[in-house]
C-alpha cells in the first residue's frame, strides 16, 4: 500500500486529503458519511471574534462549471467555536484546521490567541482572500505588506506548536509575491486557492443573482487556475508545504495538484454532490499513486517539475 501520510509544517496527519473551508462547517454533517478522524483534518468554516449572520439570501449559485458563493462569513464566532464545535470535533479525535477571518490585523491575533492549546486544533489557516468584503481594500492577500502583517501578528500570537497556513487569493497579479512575502512573515504553509471573483447575471431579472453582488467562484471553472498557482509558488519556494484546494473532484485532480507541488489538498465544493467525496479522493489518490509506481504520496509531491 502507498505510504499516505503528509503534515501540515510540522504537524503530522494520516491522510493528504482535508475538507475546504466552508463548505463542510464544522464536520457535522459529514459524521454520518465519512469517518472524520481518517481524513486529514476537518479544515472549518472561517471564525471571526463575534457571531455573524452573513449576508442576505440568495447567496449561493450553481452555474455550469462551478458554484458562486457570497456568504459573507457567517458563522458561530469564536466563543460558540470554542463551546460547542471544537469539543464536537476533538470529542470524536477528528482534527481541526482552523480557519479565521477578520477586518484588522489585532482581530487575528486574538483569535490565534485563544486558539493556543485548545485540543484538536492542529493549526490555523488564515482567510486573509475572502472575496465578498465590501472592498477589495479589505482583501488583505491582495497585498503582500498587508498579507504579511496579518501573518506575523498570527504568528507570533499563535501557539508554536500549531502550524499557520495562509490562505491566499488567485485575485492577483503576482501570487508568488504575495506567497513569497507570507512566508517571510512567517507563514509555516500556503493554502491555494479562495474563489475566484466571478459575476453571473439573469437573464430574466437582469440583475446579478446574488441578491446584486458579485460572488466567488469555485467548484471545476477554477482548477486551472489554481493548479497553475500551486505550480508557479511551488516553483518559486519549493520548500514551502501547500494545502491545494480549487474544483477538485477526484483522485486524478487531487493527483495534479500533488506533482504541481501540494502536499496536501482540501475538497470542497464537491461534497455537495458527494458527502462521501473527501474519503473517496483519499482512496482515489492512494490508487493513482500506486498505479504510477510511487510508494508514497511524498515522493510524488512536485513531482511535474523534476
Ligand atoms: O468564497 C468565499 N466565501 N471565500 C471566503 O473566504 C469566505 C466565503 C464567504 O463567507 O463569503
Amino acid at each position: 500500500a502507498v505510504d499516505m501520510t503528509t503534515a501540515l509544517g510540522a504537524a503530522p496527519i494520516p491522510s493528504p486529503v482535508l475538507t475546504a473551508s466552508g463548505c463542510s462547517a464544522f464536520g457535522q454533517e459529514l459524521d454520518p458519511f465519512i469517518d472524520l478522524t481518517a481524513i486529514g483534518a476537518v479544515v472549518t468554516k472561517s471564525v471571526q471574534l463575534r457571531a455573524r449572520s452573513g449576508r442576505p439570501t440568495p447567496r449561493m449559485a450553481e452555474t455550469p462549471s462551478g458554484m458562486l458563493n457570497s456568504i459573507g462569513l457567517q458563522g458561530p464566532g469564536i466563543d460558540g467555536l470554542l463551546a460547542d464545535d471544537l469539543p464536537w470535533l476533538a470529542e470524536r479525535g477528528a482534527r481541526a484546521f482552523v480557519s479565521i477571518a477578520g477586518t484588522r490585523v489585532e482581530d487575528f491575533a486574538e483569535l490565534a490567541q485563544r486558539l493556543r492549546g485548545v485540543p484538536g486544533v492542529l493549526g490555523l489557516e488564515v482567510n486573509i482572500s475572502c472575496p465578498n468584503v465590501e472592498s477589495r481594500g479589505e482583501v488583505f492577500a491582495c497585498d503582500p505588506v498587508a498579507a504579511s502583517d496579518v501573518v506575523a501578528a498570527v504568528r507570533a500570537a499563535a501557539d508554536p506548536a500549531q502550524p499557520v497556513y495562509a490562505k491566499l487569493s488567485p485575485d492577483v497579479t503576482d501570487i508568488v509575491s504575495v506567497a513569497r512575502a507570507v512566508t517571510e512573515a512567517g507563514a509555516d504553509g500556503l493554502s491555494m486557492i479562495n474563489t475566484l471573483l466571478g459575476l453571473v447575471i439573469d437573464p430574466d431579472t437582469m440583475k446579478p443573482v446574488l441578491g446584486g453582488v458579485t460572488g466567488g467562484l469555485s467548484g471545476p471553472a477554477i482548477r486551472p487556475v489554481a493548479l497553475r498557482c500551486v505550480w508557479q509558488v511551488h516553483q518559486a519556494l519549493p520548500e514551502v508545504p501547500i494545502l491545494g484546494m480549487g474544483g477538485i473532484r477526484d483522485g486524478l485532480d487531487a493527483l495534479q495538484f500533488v506533482l504541481a507541488g501540494a502536499s496536501a489538498v482540501s475538497v470542497g465544493t464537491a461534497v455537495f454532490n458527494d458527502p462521501t467525496a473527501v474519503a473517496r479522493v483519499h482512496e482515489e489518490l492512494a490508487a493513482a499513486l500506486a498505479a504510477r509506481g510511487f510508494g508514497s504520496l511524498r515522493e510524488a509531491v512536485g513531482y511535474a517539475h523534476r
